[in-house]
């Protein structure tokens, strides 16, 4: 049994902030945002906007896009930092509105890697045969906790939810492999000032940038030539890269060290920002008419903790699908 990825979805928040829009208070310059990140816009989340409400509507578009309903999911996993609450399970809050009456929904908290590892779990979980068809949804409100005084951190994240819906296949398409890693020693490099069990409250981001810039390429890089040795691929095999939307410069870098295409690389955080979870379900969502004619697509992820991951899918057996 493989995991197959049948549809995609999104969803963002009404209010959109072009880097030209942040306030002058911030000492920063659509100039310096633009050239350092490539980070050209975000969106923010208004009161009434949750996490959950993003989820939810994400997940209804994925649903759409699959041409299946609510009924047929038997599992709901949220990739998430900034749940609604700090019980119960946002993947709960989601059953709940798409009136799914079986199965199970839980959160993963992973950070930006979240979408990397919940996809880890999900294609364990059908590969055993004990789900059927599964919504994964990165989702994420992260201008709840970002410091808006803080211009090294603030004008670098985005608020939205992007959801896959993964169903058991005999096939030989869909998921071919998985590898999430992390090392717990660089706890202290990207983390908020604050948690429920220390502070309680949520706190805010703090990030040591240029450190975090490092590892996320070698990291990225490392697990992208590994999924290749483990697949017995060359980079040339590889017809779609989505990567974890934080900088244009990372992107770069790893087009730059693997030798891959520039064309092959998707690229969204001009138009999203850092969306964490969010954003890799948000890139595909942005390519979801080109996927299913393409043969090799590898995701790589790159979060907190650190954490990281590389996932290799098969949407077709066409080479001439390229
Ligand atoms: O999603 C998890 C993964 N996250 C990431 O991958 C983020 C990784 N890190 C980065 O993307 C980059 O390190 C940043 C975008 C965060 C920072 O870029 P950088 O080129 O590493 O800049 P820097 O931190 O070395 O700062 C350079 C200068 C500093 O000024 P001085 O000390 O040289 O005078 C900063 O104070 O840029 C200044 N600066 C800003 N200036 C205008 C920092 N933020 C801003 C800003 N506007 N928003």
């Amino acid at each position: 049994m493989n995991s197959v990825l049948i549809g995609f979805g999104a969803s963002l928040p009404k209010k959109r902030i072009l880097n030209t829009e942040l306030s002058p208070d911030l000492n920063t310059s659509d100039e310096w945002i633009t050239r350092r990140t490539g980070i050209k816009q975000r969106y923010i989340a208004s009161e009434s906007e949750t996490t959950s409400s993003l989820a939810v509507e994400a997940a209804k578009n994925a649903l759409k896009h699959a041409k299946i309903s609510a009924d047929d999911i038997d599992l709901v996993v949220v990739a998430t930092v900034t749940g609604d609450y700090t019980f119960p399970a946002t993947a709960t809050i989601v059953q709940r509105e798409l009136g799914i009456k079986h199965g199970a929904a839980f959160d993963i908290s992973a950070a930006c890697s979240g979408f990397v590892y919940a996809l880890d779990i999900v294609d364990s979980y059908i590969k055993t045969g004990k789900f059927k068809c599964a919504l994964i949804i990165g989702a994420e409100t992260f201008s709840r906790i970002v410091d808006w005084k803080d211009r090294s951190t603030c004008v670098l994240f985005g608020d939205g939810a992007g959801a896959v819906v993964v169903q058991a296949q005999e096939t030989s398409l869909g998921v071919q492999y998985c590898k999430i890693r992390s090392a717990g020693e660089f706890i202290d490099s990207l983390k908020t000032s604050g948690g429920i069990s220390t502070t309680q409250t949520s706190g805010v981001t703090m990030m040591e940038g240029r450190e975090v810039f490092r590892f996320a390429i070698e990291k990225m890089n490392e697990a992208l030539q590994q999924l290749l040795l483990d697949n017995n691929l060359s980079v040339e095999d590889i017809d779609l890269l989505v990567p974890h939307q934080a900088n244009s410069r990372i992107i770069d870098k790893i087009i730059e060290e693997s030798g891959i295409t520039k064309e092959k690389v998707v690229v969204t955080l001009n138009k999203h920002a850092n969306t964490s979870a969010a954003s890799i379900p948000l890139a595909l969502n942005e390519v979801k008419d080109e996927l299913f004619k393409k043969k090799n697509v590898v995701l790589l992820s790159m979060g907190a903790g650190f954490t990281w991951g590389a996932a290799l899918i098969k949407f077709s057996n066409n080479i001439s699908g390229r």
